[in-house]
């Protein structure tokens, strides 16, 4: 992938794709000026039945989808939120049984997942409800080898009775006073009620897999490149460690927007209405901005990764995803004295770029 990437940076940095009818953009800085530029180059309107979503739409109606939620997401109030985080963190790694474990489906996956129940208020004994509907939702692959895979019907159904789950959940909060994602939709009178379901599906929707995929990744560069004892006793940064791996191995490599007029980009003319992809996973290593981007350095600063996007739409959740896997590392580092991930077979996914498991040896 990084050697497709540099190939593209040097030879076509801006191509037309005859066969997929969208453009590539390979270089930091056409990414980057598409990501900020978003008069020009429009966020896809995503062709759902339902209510507007932040991410599909544009100014005027962005801010209004998105700000009323933002101060919960500032890194000031999820300060507050750490302990209860590290407990959850915690509470996983104490039914984990040491010894050869897929640390997938017994930690990175339900580890987010719970973070992302907890915070929309929901109670919880529907916790385990939430995340088989969300896997299906999400078409997560089958967690463990006798599951079965979601057929696309399951998927339509379990993402419809999500919706009237959350529905209800908002019905009932609508004059309520907590300080959950679900509450803080509900009480919103700005927002239709398609819109605050569609709120609280997009929270799912961005925030899940993601993360996952990050702190998995997390532990396969960790892991290849020796750096759990050096985390461990401070020799090297945890967070900026953790900068690096969202520059090297970024869960999302391409972004989607539309040109809303003619416009020129790299020497390249493109017409309005055409679709652009811009490849944050390249632009994350271009040698115009990042020295030796082939290296892993985990002391890398500055880091001045695109993984989060640009703009107006950058991740709303980026401050939770970097806490998230703050924690979680600090707290599988703490509890095992011995982390030895497998590395010999690995098939990362491509979207969002990870692994589905990942095979390790655990002593406490
Ligand atoms: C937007 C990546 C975690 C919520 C985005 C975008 C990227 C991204 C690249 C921009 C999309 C675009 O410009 O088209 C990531 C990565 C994550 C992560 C790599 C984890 C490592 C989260 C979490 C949440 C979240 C934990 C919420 C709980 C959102 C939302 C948007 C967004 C709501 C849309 C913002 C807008 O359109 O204004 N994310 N995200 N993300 N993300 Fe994340």
């Amino acid at each position: 992938r990084p050697s497709w990437y540099a190939e593209m940076r040097q030879e076509h940095p801006v191509r037309y794709d005859e066969q997929r009818e969208r453009w590539d953009v390979f270089r930091y800085e056409d990414v980057n000026r598409i990501l900020r530029d978003h008069e020009t180059f429009a966020t896809t309107h995503s062709s759902n039945d339902g209510g507007k979503s932040m991410i599909s739409e544009d100014p005027p109606e962005h801010g209004r989808l998105r700000n009323f939620s933002s101060s919960w997401f500032s890194p000031r109030t999820l300060r507050e939120k750490r302990e209860r985080f590290e407990e959850i963190a915690d509470e996983l790694i104490d039914d984990i049984e040491p010894g050869h474990v897929d640390i997938v489906p017994e930690f990175t996956h339900p580890y987010p997942v719970t973070i992302i129940a907890e915070s929309l208020g929901l109670p919880i004994d529907d916790y385990e409800q939430f995340i088989e509907w969300s896997d299906a939702a999400l078409r997560v692959p089958a967690r463990t080898a006798d599951e079965e895979e979601v057929t696309p019907e399951e998927q339509e159904q379990a993402t419809q009775e999500m919706s009237r789950y959350f529905s209800e959940l908002i019905d009932e909060r609508s004059d309520g006073t907590d300080n959950d994602l679900i509450t803080i939709a509900a009480t919103n009178d700005e927002l239709s009620h398609e819109e605050k379901i569609t709120f609280c599906t997009g929270i799912l929707v961005a925030g899940n897999v993601t993360t996952i995929n990050l702190i998995t990744n997390a532990l396969w560069c960790f892991a290849e490149f020796d750096l759990f004892d050096d985390i461990r006793r401070g020799a090297v940064d945890r967070e900026q460690a953790i900068e690096e791996v969202l520059r090297y191995r970024s869960p999302a490599q391409s972004l989607r927007r539309i040109a809303t007029q003619p416009v020129e980009i790299g020497g390249k003319e493109i017409g309005e209405g055409e679709l652009v992809v811009a490849w944050n996973g390249s632009a994350n290593y271009d040698p115009a901005v990042f020295d030796a981007p082939e290296e892993f350095r985990p002391e890398r600063k500055p880091n001045r990764h695109i993984s989060f996007g640009g703009g107006i739409h950058t991740c709303l959740g980026a401050p939770l995803a970097r806490l998230e896997a703050d924690i979680a590392l600090e707290r599988l580092l703490d509890r095992f004295e011995v982390i030895e991930p497998d590395l010999s077979d690995l098939s990362p996914q491509e979207i969002p770029f990870g692994l589905k498991s990942l095979p390790c040896y655990l002593k406490n």
